[in-house]
């Protein structure tokens, strides 16, 4: 099939150019992301891939269709940034990439707890510069604190089993309880439970309308004061003004994000030269107790290979059956959660 993929980084190309040798699907790698600005070069290509921060929304779709596209394939797992009811009623079959490596994004969360806990961003920074002072570092053990996973599918699953390995306590908060978490000793309990009782929040749930603005004023009032928040979900599942406000008086203790709502225009990009004009933004990267990192969560060889091998796989059934086991559908998703 010809497949247009947007927002293409050298990476990108490497692991679908690779993996495509069994396919012989016919790629034309475009760099911009897709918009109703650049939906026009998807004209005449029967499939588009496309990446997180990609948009699908009404008019996008619209002309997607005109041109004559009728497979959209996510290179990821989250499909929020899709109109699903929209491609249904034009006919698209959406499909995405559920499961490529848990681990990738469970070790990345993992990193961020320990980064914050002892400050290696700090010590990294004052080493350098000939500062061998513990002054400000002091951290605390993992050992016996509480973490509290709110999504505990493939990704909180993992973050759950490698925190029970550092001997934390396991709170969990999902529409599901997941089995291989009960049996980590997870207890399931309320959001406002786990957000009382949880040293450590961590975020593994998708970002739908029950979960926009989960962490919001009201929600970070009820969090155990000085708490870290983790989050690698999706940006908007955080309130991201509110958690400011949580880190200026203390409640928030830290803050650890691979994600940020308004992410589109800056990550996944060398900006280094230019001004950043969100404040918002900009001010999140003023504190000392936060890290953010450029949605880089999935970024491991083996997730990335994944990616490309079932990316590839997915539009060769679209092709030769009309069906695959990873499409999206609104009614598919509503049963799920
Ligand atoms: P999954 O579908 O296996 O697990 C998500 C879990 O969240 C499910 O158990 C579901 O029941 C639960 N959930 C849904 N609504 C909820 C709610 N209102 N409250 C509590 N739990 C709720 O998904 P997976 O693979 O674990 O991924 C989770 C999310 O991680 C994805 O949706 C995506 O947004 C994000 N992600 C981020 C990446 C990154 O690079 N930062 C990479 C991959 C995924």
């Amino acid at each position: 099939m010809r497949v247009a993929v947007f927002s293409t980084k050298p990476y990108d190309r490497t692991f679908l150019e690779r993996a495509n040798g069994g396919f012989g699907h016919k790629m034309t790698f475009f760099e911009p992301r897709l918009t109703s600005e650049t939906s026009s070069l998807a004209g005449g290509f029967p499939a588009v891939c496309v990446f997180v921060n990609d948009i699908l929304d009404a008019p996008v779709l619209e002309r997607l269709a005109e041109g004559g596209t009728t497979v959209i394939a996510l290179r990821c797992a989250g499909f929020n940034n899709v109109d699903l009811p929209t491609a249904e009623r034009l006919g698209f079959k959406v499909v995405r990439v559920p499961a490529y490596s848990p681990h990738a994004v469970a070790e990345h969360t993992v990193g961020l707890i320990l980064t914050l806990n002892r400050k290696i961003h700090r010590a990294f920074a004052r080493v350098r510069e000939g500062n061998f002072s513990l002054d400000g570092l002091l951290g605390f053990d993992l050992h016996g604190r509480t973490v509290g996973i709110v999504g505990t599918g493939q990704i909180g699953a993992v973050v759950a089993r490698i925190m029970a390995g550092f001997g934390c306590r396991l709170l969990g908060c999902d529409l599901y309880p997941n089995a291989d978490c009960e049996v980590l000793g997870m207890k399931y309990v309320s959001l406002d439970e786990l957000l009382a009782q949880a040293d450590i929040i961590t975020l593994h749930c998708p970002l739908t309308p029950k979960t926009r603005y989960l962490i919001n004023a009201e929600t970070i009032e009820r969090m155990k004061p000085g708490a870290m928040l983790i989050n690698t979900s999706r940006g908007a599942v955080i309130d991201t003004k509110a958690v400011i406000n949580g880190l200026k008086s203390g409640k928030i203790g830290s803050l650890g994000m691979d994600v940020y709502e308004e992410e589109a225009d800056y990550f996944f990009e060398d900006l280094s030269q230019q001004v950043i004009t969100d404040d918002v933004l900009a001010r999140l990267l003023t504190f000392p107790n936060v890290v953010v990192t450029g949605h880089q969560a999935f970024f491991t060889q083996e997730a990335l290979q994944a990616i490309a091998e079932t990316t590839q796989r997915n539009i060769r059934d679209i092709e030769e059956t009309g069906r695959s086991e990873n499409e999206v559908t609104s009614r598919r998703i509503k049963g799920k959660l």
